[in-house]
C-alpha cells in the first residue's frame, strides 16, 4: 500500500519555487545569479507596521491564541478598507482573516467544490490556482487568452466556458503572472455575463489592487454589478502592496455563510494566522499609505525599463502591462534556435534553464502558468540588477544561433 496520498498524484509543486532553489543552488556554488523569479517586493516593511507588531508582542496581546478567523480590530479594518477603497458595504460577519491570500483562497475552494465542480481559470494564471482546485477535489477549466487581448478574457470566451457544472469564476487583476489587469469596461463586459447565470460564483483575487501604474483605476467585480454581490468572494491582503509576504496576513469580504463555512475549516486545521501579524495588519490597513505611491514610482520605472530591454532582444516580445511586477513576454522567437551549450531550444523551460546556464538569469517559464513558450519575470528588484539581467537576456538571445 502506498504511504502518500493518492491526491498528490494530482498535484504540481510550484515552478516558481522550484526556479528559485535552482538559483539559490547555482549561487551557493558560487555562480553570479541574478533572480527574476520572486513573487515579492524587495522593499522592507515600512517602520510603522514593525513597531505595531513589536508594541503588541510587548503588551501581551500576541501570546495568546485569537478568534479562529481574525481579530475583531482587523476585521473592522477591512470592513473600513473594503468600504472606503471598493465602495463595498460588508458587517464584520463577512470577514475572513487567514493566513495569507493563499489560505483564504483554499479555504473558499475546499468550502465549496464537489466532485465534478468547474472552475473557470483565465491562462495564464497564478500557478497555485489549477492545483488549488485539483486538491479541493474540482476541475479547473483554463480559458486561453492572447496577448493581442492584453491576456484578458473576452465575454465570448467567458460565456462559452460556463457550464451548469461551473461554481466558481476565479478572476485575478492585477494578474500574476502577466501583469494584466481589467479595466471598468472590460470588467463590466464580464459581469454582464454573470448576471445571466446565477449558479455561478466570482472569486476575484484582488491581491495586487495598490500596484498600478500611468493613473490606471483599479475595480473589483462586486463594485461595478452590485447585483454579483451576494455570489462574490473579494479576496485581498497585505502581503504584496504592504510588503508583508513574510506576515501571512490575507483576507476575504462575502457571504456570511460562506465565510462561517470557511472559518469552521480553519479551526479545524491551522486555527488563527499569527496575533502578530493580525496586530501588525490592523496598523497596515489604519495606518499612513505614503510609501505605496513611492514604491509604484519605482515598480512603474523598472516596468518601463524591462520592458524596452527586451523588446530588444532577438525572438522576445514583452507588451506593457497596467499593474503588479511582472512582465510576462514571449520566447516564441527563440524556440528552434541553438544555445552556447549546443542544446536546441524545443520549449520556453529549455530557454529558462539554458539562459540560467548561459547567463545566470534566473526567470520562470511560461507553461506552467498556463501559456507559453513565454517566461515570466518579476522585476521587484533593484533597478541597476534589473539592467544587468535584461543585458544579458539581450546577449543569450544575440547569441542563440
Ligand atoms: C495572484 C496571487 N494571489 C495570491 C497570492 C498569495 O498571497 P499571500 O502571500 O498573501 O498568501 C499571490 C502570491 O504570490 C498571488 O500572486
Amino acid at each position: 500500500m502506498a504511504f502518500l496520498a493518492d491526491s498528490l498524484k494530482r498535484i504540481k509543486p510550484s515552478a516558481t519555487i522550484a526556479v528559485t532553489d535552482k538559483a539559490r543552488a547555482l549561487k551557493l556554488a558560487g555562480r553570479d545569479v541574478i533572480g527574476l523569479g520572486a513573487g515579492e517586493p524587495d522593499f522592507d516593511t515600512p517602520d510603522n507596521i514593525k513597531e505595531a507588531a513589536i508594541k503588541a508582542i510587548q503588551s501581551g496581546k500576541a501570546s495568546k491564541y485569537t478568534n479562529v478567523d481574525g481579530i475583531m480590530e482587523l476585521k473592522e479594518a477591512v470592513v473600513r478598507k473594503f468600504k472606503s477603497e471598493n465602495g463595498l458595504d460588508y458587517t464584520t460577519k463577512q470577514i475572513s482573516i487567514g493566513t495569507g491570500g493563499k489560505q483564504v483562497l483554499y479555504n473558499a475552494l475546499v468550502a465549496t467544490l464537489n466532485p465534478g465542480d468547474e472552475v473557470i481559470i483565465p491562462a495564464p494564471y497564478w500557478v497555485s490556482y489549477p492545483e488549488m482546485v485539483l486538491l479541493a477535489g474540482g476541475e479547473p477549466v483554463e480559458v486561453q487568452t492572447t496577448m493581442a487581448s492584453g491576456f484578458k478574457m473576452t465575454a465570448e470566451a467567458l460565456e462559452r466556458a460556463i457550464t451548469p457544472k461551473t461554481k466558481w469564476v476565479l478572476l485575478n487583476s492585477p494578474s500574476n503572472p502577466t501583469g494584466a489587469a481589467y479595466t471598468k469596461a472590460q470588467l463590466k463586459a464580464l459581469t454582464d455575463v454573470l448576471v445571466r447565470h446565477p449558479h455561478v460564483h466570482v472569486l476575484t483575487d484582488d491581491m495586487y489592487e495598490h500596484l498600478v501604474y500611468d493613473d490606471f483605476e483599479f475595480f473589483t467585480p462586486a463594485q461595478i454589478e452590485p447585483r454579483l454581490y451576494e455570489r462574490t468572494l473579494t479576496v485581498n491582503g497585505v502581503s504584496k502592496a504592504y510588503c508583508m509576504t513574510g506576515w501571512r496576513i490575507g483576507f476575504a469580504g462575502g457571504p456570511e455563510p460562506l465565510i462561517k463555512a470557511m472559518a469552521m475549516i480553519q479551526s479545524q486545521s491551522t486555527s488563527n494566522p499569527s496575533a502578530v501579524s493580525q496586530w501588525a495588519s490592523v496598523e497596515a490597513l489604519n495606518g499612513p499609505k505614503d510609501f505605496i505611491p513611492k514604491h509604484n514610482k519605482i515598480f512603474k520605472e523598472r516596468r518601463d525599463l524591462v520592458v524596452a530591454m527586451l523588446n530588444q532582444a532577438n525572438g522576445i516580445v514583452c507588451p506593457k502591462p497596467e499593474g503588479a511586477f511582472y512582465v510576462f513576454p514571449s520566447c516564441a522567437g527563440t524556440i528552434g534556435k541553438t544555445a552556447p551549450t549546443g542544446k536546441k531550444l524545443a520549449t520556453d523551460e529549455d530557454f529558462v534553464t539554458e539562459l540560467l546556464e548561459a547567463e545566470g538569469v534566473a526567470v520562470v517559464q511560461g507553461t506552467p502558468f498556463g501559456q507559453g513558450p513565454a517566461f515570466r519575470i518579476s522585476y521587484a528588484t533593484a533597478t541597476t540588477a534589473l539592467e544587468e539581467a535584461c543585458a544579458r537576456i539581450q546577449r543569450f538571445c544575440g547569441n542563440l544561433r
